[in-house]
């Protein structure tokens, strides 16, 4: 697998101690080398999309618009490639891997089809004798910070608008998955991105996103990761006063009322929390259930967590990978023993599993009732396979353990009634949310949180406006005619 970085159009290979190892999520072994770049490798990606920058804006829309609707095509036609890339450096089982290509192919279609929209909009005169109107510009050199959750599709939903809207861009993946990055920047050279326009680099965040947010020229940055980290980017973001986009930790609730169909929540509740072995900013993780019907629900969940078979990305039929670190295993270690400490009760998992010839970090889908919001993992985001369950008796009640929280990213209401999904829907403090499904992810929807769940939206035309400055063009006519 290939670990050159992309600066400027030309590939830089791994040299010597000056080199990552990237390895398999699941056995633990190396499968690639990868730069260490530092604040010099910071510098010259960013010489070169400042260098690249005045062309690409320059570009026509719908020049930049075939371009990216190319590279949505070439990410399917690569899709089993592209996939392997990503359940070998993520661990997530295939299908979800092919999935998540599907879904950053999109974004490269959505991006394609927002870029034609971006016009100078004329506004309506509000005196006599004037012409108004409001141009978009691209806002300049942007950056990119991705997570190794969804390596390609976070930084897809990154790149695709950037380019959209005329920026250039310097990107730097997460260091557990750089790979996924590093396939895209091959994809958009090949169909034919001048050089400079993205350049891909690996290493350390630290002395690589200090640069970036010292060096004036780059306007923007885009993070996907956690609300610790993103707090420590508005500060570093204040010197040269760089415009933010923040997805970050997420909280989310998963209630499930009286009249709701049970098989359907409990189907949604499995998909949305052990997809990515819970570790998805998006996951359901506190599930509130209206007590007349929280026997029935926890049975069915304890059933339906306890039959996910559990092991390799890559074995056909797995449906919970690893998780990504040792320090991932023992947070969620942690929650447990804490849930257990206070009252909680484990239905099924509670533990690592052993997956032959692999690294000790398969967390078995684990169902934890009896929670209360005095525990750690009904007020920390967990980012893995747990889901704890807490009763309520009443709506209003389920509401207000559900809004508990400062993180605002997602939210989920299971419900017969539509007036009674309409109801939450409005009243769950975040950006998200899905009325009986867990299924959200849609590359032409605003994607996005509030509170500590960040700010700034991804996909649709949403997305595309982060990466533009408005201009607006004010002309007094001396004709005395305002035209427009
Ligand atoms: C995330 O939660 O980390 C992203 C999930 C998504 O876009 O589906």
């Amino acid at each position: 697998m290939r670990g050159a970085n992309l600066i400027g159009g030309h590939w830089i290979e791994p040299a010597g101690s000056a080199s990552l190892h990237v390895r398999d999520a699941a056995t633990g072994q190396v499968i690639a080398h990868v730069p260490a770049m530092a604040s010099d490798g910071a510098k010259a990606a960013v010489d070169a999309a400042a260098a690249a920058l005045p062309k690409w804006a320059d570009t026509s829309l719908s020049d930049r618009a075939n371009l990216l609707r190319r590279c949505a095509q070439r990410l399917r036609t690569q899709r089993d490639r592209l996939a392997d890339i990503i359940t070998a450096e993520a661990g997530k089982p295939l299908a979800e891997s092919l999935g998540e290509v599907d879904y950053s192919a999109d974004y490269f279609d959505s991006a394609g089809d927002e870029a034609l929209r971006l016009t100078t909009e004329a506004l309506p005169p509000r005196r006599q004798g004037r012409a108004q109107s409001a141009v978009p510009e691209p806002i300049g050199v942007v950056a990119a910070v991705t997570p190794w959750n969804f390596p390609l599709a976070m930084l897809a939903r990154k790149t695709a608008p950037a380019l959209a809207a005329g920026c250039t861009q310097i990107a730097k993946p997460a260091e557990e998955t750089p790979l996924s990055a590093l396939a895209l920047a091959e994809i958009l050279v090949e169909e034919g991105l001048p050089r400079g326009v993205v350049n891909v680099i690996t290493g350390e965040p630290g002395p690589i996103v200090n640069a970036w947010l010292q060096d004036g020229r780059v306007r923007k940055l885009s993070f996907t990761g956690s609300t610790e980290v993103g707090r420590l980017l508005m500060h570093g973001a204040a010197a040269q006063v760089v415009r933010l986009s923040l997805e970050l930790g997420g909280h989310a609730p998963f209630l499930v009322f009286a009249d709701a169909d049970m098989a359907a929540a409990v189907d949604a509740a499995i998909l949305g929390k052990f997809r990515v072995a819970g570790q998805t900013c998006i996951c359901p993780n506190r599930f509130i259930v209206h007590a007349s019907v929280a026997e029935d629900f926890t049975a069915r969940m304890t059933r339906a967590a306890a039959a996910l078979p559990v092991g390799m990305g890559r074995t056909p039929g797995v449906r919970v990978g690893p998780l990504i670190s040792d320090h991932a295993v023992a947070r969620v270690h942690a929650q447990v023993k804490d849930a257990i400490d206070r009252g909680g009760r484990v239905l099924t998992g509670g533990s690592t599993v052993k997956v032959p010839h692999c690294v000790d970090r398969f967390f078995a889908p684990t169902v934890i009732a009896g929670a209360t919001p005095s525990m750690r993992c009904f007020h920390e985001e967990t980012f893995g396979p747990v889901a704890p369950i807490a009763t309520a008796e009443d709506d209003d009640a389920m509401i207000r353990l559900a809004n508990a929280t400062p993180f605002g990213l997602a939210g989920y209401a299971f419900s017969a009634d539509p007036d009674r999904v309409a109801w939450t829907a409005k009243r769950l403090q975040c950006g998200i949310v899905g009325c009986n499904t867990t299924a959200v992810s849609d590359a032409y929807a605003p994607f996005g949180g509030r509170g500590w769940s960040g700010f700034g939206r991804e996909g649709g035309r949403w997305g595309i406006d982060e990466y533009i400055s408005w201009k607006y063009i004010c002309e007094a006519r001396s004709d005395g005619l305002a035209s427009r």
